[in-house]
């Protein structure tokens, strides 16, 4: 019997503002150092997260992948902002947070960062390394005391749901791919699976505490060579004819004389190519932190990468919300549509990084106007589906956090905006487009999909196609550059 047996709180209310019982708060718990030891190495491993979805992202062929990734990358920032906010809650700078904590764990996950296939990359991922930090933080809320470390625990628990829905989708669609593998690949898989987790124990977990066991050690499978980023977005077999610019669905969008629910089709198709901007943001953060643009080499603060992060998982949402769009009205889009991916693709292999970051801006300054996402929302809200109304709503709201995030971070380097939007003018310019060069070569005929696309519609809706709506044909070719430039991109 201890005195703790005896004491009660006042009329056995629960005691101690329900963080702990008595017993766990008298604990011993970690101390402020072991604490943030662990702290850092689960920062450790969300960094690579974070770094391995942003490198591979663009050049994931699988849609649903690529969002997966896209979604996963910007959890994993937001549990690392949290996690570095407390570390510096506890200790004075330098903090060390972009130390390597371990040589095996950098080991375990430059192999993810290089696995060879779809497949390989998602078992490897969410399998072992979200796995491992996983593990790492619910040791984390065991050991420690849940009263005097309060703080932590909250961002753990936050970090902890997350987690585990980030592994529940991996489970799932590490086993859909696991099904079209050959054989000798999952077998080799597994294999390397194996040699994760080796890894894994040599480092003592991910979180360091174990005995690390060193003896059986494998050498590197994957990894022999440095990784090579690869900036060419790759887009699966529905997104056919992807260097497609046949359509110019802002000049539809801003005539008269067609029918808002007609310009639903375009918003979607808009909606969905933003597919384009994960594939474009990933590479400016990758190369930037490849070029240790990270903080404590003078780079960027995180609160940057934190933000674009954020940025670009909601341009991947933009393009789900235009792909539940299509499934709603019973459109298959994919035979429908031809999503390009001309803009990734061009900014991704001619500009550098704040070149593509300038062009960014330029573009989504150019969406503040009444005649950018006010005036998408206003065709939502009176073409009578409720369901572009609300996507509207929130692509524009989202916007305009992108327009402050892109002052913020992109303006904030120049003496005034007009200043910042003729550097973004200027690299825009750079980027050049090949409209007929792409023809010639045979890589698109830039097909008219608007009538066959328009048919179905009105096939669906049970009613006679407009002849004028149907007989649509304005390419990207046909524009003047600066209305290309402006509103031809990713919105
Ligand atoms: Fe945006
Ligand atoms: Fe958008
Ligand atoms: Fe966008």
């Amino acid at each position: 019997m201890t005195p703790l047996n005896d004491y009660r709180s006042f009329k056995d209310l629960p005691p101690l503002a329900g963080v702990a019982d008595f017993e766990q708060a008298a604990s011993p718990g970690l101390s402020v150092q072991e604490c943030v030891n662990r702290l850092k190495r689960y920062h450790y491993g969300l960094q690579r997260v974070w770094q391995t979805c942003l490198a591979r992202l663009t050049a994931e062929p699988i849609y649903e992948i690529k969002m997966g990734l896209s979604h996963h990358t910007h959890l994993a920032a937001e549990h690392i902002g949290a996690i570095r906010a407390r570390v510096a809650e506890m200790r004075h700078p330098p903090l060390g947070l972009d130390a390597v904590p371990d040589p095996y764990l950098e080991c375990c996950f430059d192999e993810i960062l290089n696995a060879p296939t779809s497949y390989a990359l998602i078992a490897g991922l969410y399998g072992k390394g979200l796995s491992a930090i996983l593990e790492g933080m619910n040791h984390h809320l065991e050991d420690t005391n849940l009263l005097v470390d309060s703080p932590s625990v909250r961002i753990l628990k936050h970090a902890i749901i997350e987690i585990e829905g980030m592994i529940e989708w991996g489970e799932a669609t590490g086993a859909a791919l696991k099904n079209e593998a050959s054989e000798e690949h999952v077998a080799e898989v597994a294999v390397w699976l194996g040699e994760l987790d080796q890894r894994l124990a040599a480092a003592g977990g991910l979180d360091g505490i174990q005995v690390a066991v060193t003896s059986q050690v494998p050498g590197p499978r994957y990894s022999k060579a440095a990784f090579v980023y690869d900036s060419d977005p790759k887009r699966d077999e529905r997104f056919q004819d992807p260097y497609n610019m046949g359509v110019h669905a802002e000049v539809f969008l801003h005539e008269d004389r067609f029918a808002d629910r007609d310009k639903v089709l375009m918003m979607y198709y808009r909606r969905l190519r933003e597919i384009d901007v994960p594939e474009m943001m990933a590479s400016i953060l990758y190369e930037m932190v490849q070029a240790k643009g990270d903080e404590e080499s003078g780079g960027y603060p995180w609160k940057f990468h934190q933000e674009m992060t954020r940025q670009l998982w909601d341009e991947a949402r933009h393009a789900m919300m235009g792909e539940v769009g299509f499934a709603k009205l019973g459109i298959d889009w994919s035979k429908l549509v031809r999503i390009n991916f001309t803009w990734s693709k061009g900014l991704n292999e001619q500009l550098t990084p704040k070149e593509r970051h300038a062009v960014l801006w330029y573009i989504e300054q150019g969406q503040m106007s009444k005649m950018g996402k006010r005036y998408e929302w206003e065709v939502g809200r009176d073409s009578g589906d409720h369901f572009a109304e609300l996507i509207q709503d929130y692509d524009w709201a989202d916007e305009v956090l992108h327009a402050r995030i892109g002052r913020d971070w992109y303006v904030e380097g120049f003496e005034d905006v007009a200043k910042a939007a003729a550097y973004g003018t200027k690299c825009w310019d750079k980027g050049v487009s090949g409209w007929e060069q792409w023809k010639s070569e045979g890589l698109t005929e830039h097909y008219n999909w608007w009538p066959d696309l328009y048919a179905e519609a009105c096939r669906l809706r049970g009613e006679t196609p407009d002849k004028e709506t149907a007989a649509y044909d304005t390419s990207y070719a046909d524009t003047r550059a600066d209305l290309e430039r402006i509103s031809g991109a990713s919105g």
